[in-house]
C-alpha cells in the first residue's frame, strides 16, 4: 500500500511497514537529525518541516496515513500532564490530513496516558473527531513485550478504517505472539553485543557518561537481565531529567546501539546526531518489529 507518514521520527514504524512490503510515498518530521537518520536508513521521501506549514495539497494521495503524533503532553511521565497542553493539538494536523486525503486506513500510536487524560475526555474527543471524518475507530492498548519486543512498552494504537470499507477490507489487529512465560529478556536481546564503546561491528555502540544511580523511579530502576527491558523513553520525568535506562550490570547507561536493539531496530541502522538526539530518536520510536506486524496485516488485506 502507499503510505503517508506524519511525525515520522527516525522511522521505526515506517521501516517496519517497508519491511512488510509497503511504499512510503511521503513522510515528514520537524527534527533535522531524525530526518537525516530516516534518509540514511528508510527512504528519501521525507520533508523536514513543521507540520503546521505543510499544505495538504502537496501531500500525495495514499492508502494509509500513519503517525505517532507527539506525546509529551499526553505522557504520564510528564508531571505537567494537562489537556490544554498546546502539543496535544498537534494531533489536529493529523486529523486534518486524514480528513483531506481520506485514506482507507489510518494508524496512530501514542502513550497510554492518552486514555486517562482529562478523565478520558481527550480520547473520546479524538474518536468523535475521526468518526465525523468518516472513520470507524478502534483503540488497542498493547504491551510490546507481548509481540516479541524485548521491552515492556505499553502504548495505545489507534486504528481508523474508512466507514465505507467492505468487511473483507477490514484491518485485523495483530494478535500477541508472546506471553509472560515467553517474553524476550533484555539479556537475550543485547547479551551478544560488543562491550560499550566498541563500534567495530555495531555503529552507535557508544553511550553517554551519565552516572547510573538506582533511585527507584522511572528510568532509574535496576534492570533485571531475565526480564524485558524497562521502557526505552525519549525523555525523563517531566522535570527535564535524563531517561538513562541502566544496563543490567548496574554500572552504566545502555549504549545507543543497545537501546536501538531493544527497540528492534536492525543492527546496521545508523542514528545521526549528537548522543542525546540519538537516544531521543530511539525512545520516540515504534518498535520496528511491531511496525512490521501491522504492515503484514495491511498486506493480508491486499491479497484478499
Ligand atoms: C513519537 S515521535 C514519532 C516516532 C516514529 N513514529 C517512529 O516510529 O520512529 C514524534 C515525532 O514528532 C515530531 N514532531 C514534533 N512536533 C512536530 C511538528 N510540529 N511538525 C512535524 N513533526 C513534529 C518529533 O520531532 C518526533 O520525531
Amino acid at each position: 500500500m502507499n503510505i503517508v507518514s506524519l511525525f515520522s521520527g527516525a522511522g521505526g514504524l515506517d521501516l517496519g511497514l517497508k519491511q512488510a512490503g509497503h511504499n512510503i510515498v511521503w513522510a515528514n518530521d520537524i527534527d533535522a537529525d531524525a530526518v537525516a537518520t530516516y534518509k540514511a536508513n528508510v527512504c528519501h521521501n521525507i520533508i523536514c518541516a513543521d507540520i503546521a506549514v505543510i499544505a495538504t495539497n502537496t501531500i500525495p494521495d495514499c492508502d494509509v496515513v500513519v503517525g505517532g503524533f507527539p506525546c509529551q503532553g499526553f505522557s504520564m511521565a510528564n508531571l505537567k500532564r494537562n489537556a490544554d497542553d498546546s502539543r496535544n493539538t498537534l494531533y489536529k494536523y493529523f486529523l486534518k490530513i486524514v480528513s483531506d486525503k481520506h485514506p482507507l486506513y489510518f494508524i496512530a500510536e501514542n502513550v497510554k496516558g492518552i486514555l486517562s487524560l482529562d478523565n478520558g475526555k481527550t480520547i473520546q474527543r479524538i474518536i468523535a473527531d475521526f468518526k465525523t471524518a468518516g472513520y470507524d475507530v478502534e483503540i488497542h492498548k498493547v504491551n510490546m513485550a507481548d509481540y516479541g519486543v524485548p521491552q515492556h512498552r505499553e502504548r495505545v494504537i489507534i486504528i481508523g478504517q474508512r466507514n465505507d470499507l467492505s468487511p473483507s477490507k477490514h484491518l485485523k489487529f495483530p494478535q500477541p505472539t508472546h506471553t509472560k512465560d515467553s517474553w524476550v529478556s533484555i539479556k537475550t536481546a543485547i547479551g551478544d553485543l560488543p562491550p560499550a564503546g566498541d563500534t567495530s561491528t555495531d555503529p552507535n555502540n557508544t553511550g553517554s557518561n551519565y552516572k547510573v544511580t538506582i533511585r527507584n523511579f522511572t528510568a532509574h530502576r535496576a534492570t533485571d537481565p531475565d526480564k524485558p527491558s524497562p521502557t526505552i523513553l525519549a525523555r525523563g520525568n517531566g522535570k527535564g531529567g535524563v531517561c538513562a535506562i541502566p544496563h543490567y550490570n548496574g554500572l552504566r547507561r545502555l549504549t545507543i546501539r543497545e537501546s536501538a536493539v531493544i527497540q528492534t531496530f536492525p543492527r546496521d541502522f545508523i542514528f545521526i546526531g549528537k548522543m542525546g538526539s540519538c537516544y531521543r530518536q530511539i525512545g520516540n520510536a515504534v518498535p520496528v518489529l511491531f511496525g512490521k506486524m501491522l504492515g503484514e496485516k495491511l498486506a493480508e488485506i491486499e491479497k484478499q
